[in-house]
């Protein structure tokens, strides 16, 4: 094994095309690790949040980005079991910018023979995420209507896909006649552009899954059923929205913030629950594999973020390092 990696690298926080391609040293592992040979990388909206310095986790300069991939493992601490040197893996891990990282043994998830690599490791995020918000936090069931905002893009997708297997009828709003294309593919019923004038009277939810914020999620607190829950997943659009507190006592409605990665390191019981739901996501899962938008090479991690950041992605970006 050669004693360095190449990795992108945040010196300086700021735009994508901030990062820069390095050679990185080697580490030991410690008790419990375990290194992984990655194949592919999944691009996620917080990676451009994170090379920004807009993360909730803010690690110290200079750092590599990432939360995702699937590869190889090439080493296993002496302590680890259940896992040996060339098990195909895939992991919600931080630093995934790179040909190489370490994470812990437990983190790992058996990849599914019939899947790609691309789909391995356009997964953990998205997938948990949906599912730490929809069966977690939301308590979704089945016969329920879901609607999905932002319904074309990494969590949108998973959300839109958890929620079919789920047993709910689920309606998708995509901007994009691609993205709601996407969405149809991935189970939704009913697909919406949120340019349509009045959509949202057309249309009622016992739950609501919203990832984009701004003027998209004001006109869809109009389509929340009474005693509806309503899941605040993040803001890609940029702006945090006024949702009106009378509305919420009016409908006897529930506003439910969800922080998956979080949610999982706080709550073992989350984290347990957690784990085999994305277990039996995995195996039998024809149909539950993210859609690839577009395959990077490592090196042009930037491109991949500023096509992210244009709202160009209709599914999941990933990134090959060799
Ligand atoms: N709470 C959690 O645990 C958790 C976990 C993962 C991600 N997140 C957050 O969830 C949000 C979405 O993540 P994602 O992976 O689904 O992102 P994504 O793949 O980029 O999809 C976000 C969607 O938001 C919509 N959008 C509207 N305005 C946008 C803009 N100015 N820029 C980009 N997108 C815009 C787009 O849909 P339309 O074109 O259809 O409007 C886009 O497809 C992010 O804020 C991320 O940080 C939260």
């Amino acid at each position: 094994m050669t004693e360095a990696y190449r990795a992108m690298l945040v010196r300086r926080l700021g735009p994508p095309e901030a990062l820069e391609l390095a050679e990185l040293p080697r580490q030991p592992l410690k008790a419990g690790e375990v290194r992984i040979g990655v194949r592919t990388v999944g691009v996620n909206f917080p990676d451009l949040l994170q090379v920004a310095g807009q993360y909730q986790h803010k690690p110290p300069l200079p750092f590599v980005p990432g939360f995702e991939a699937a590869g190889e493992i090439i080493e296993t601490a002496p302590d680890v079991t259940g896992w040996r040197t060339g098990d195909a893996v895939l992991l919600r891990a931080a630093s995934s910018y790179a040909e190489e990282l370490v994470a812990p043994a437990a983190a790992l998830w058996p990849k599914p023979a019939d899947w790609s690599w691309e789909e391995a490791a356009g997964f953990p995020v998205c997938a948990s995420t949906a599912w730490i918000a929809l069966l977690w936090r939301g308590r979704l069931r089945p016969g329920e209507t879901l609607l999905v905002l932002g319904a074309g893009g990494g969590t949108g997708l998973a959300a839109v896909t958890l929620g079919t297997r789920s047993g709910a009828q689920v309606i998708a709003v995509a901007s994009s006649a691609e993205k709601r294309a996407a969405a149809q593919k991935a189970g939704a019923a009913l697909c919406i552009d949120p340019a349509a004038e009045g959509w949202e009277k057309s249309v009622q939810a016992d739950v609501v899954f919203d990832p984009v914020g701004g003027e998209v999620s004001s006109t869809a607190w109009r389509a929340l059923k009474p005693g509806g829950r309503w899941l605040v997943i993040g803001f890609a659009g940029g702006a945090i929205p006024r949702l009106p507190a009378n509305r919420l006592l009016l409908r006897e409605a529930e506003l439910i913030g969800v922080r998956a990665g979080e949610q999982a390191r706080r709550v073992p019981a989350a984290a347990k629950a957690l784990d085999h739901g994305m277990k039996e996501w995995l195996v039998g899962s024809e149909g539950g594999r993210p859609l690839i938008a577009r395959v990077y090479r490592l090196d042009e991690a930037a491109a991949a973020l500023r096509q992210l950041a244009n709202r160009k992605a209709a599914g999941k970006l990933v990134l090959q390092p060799r």
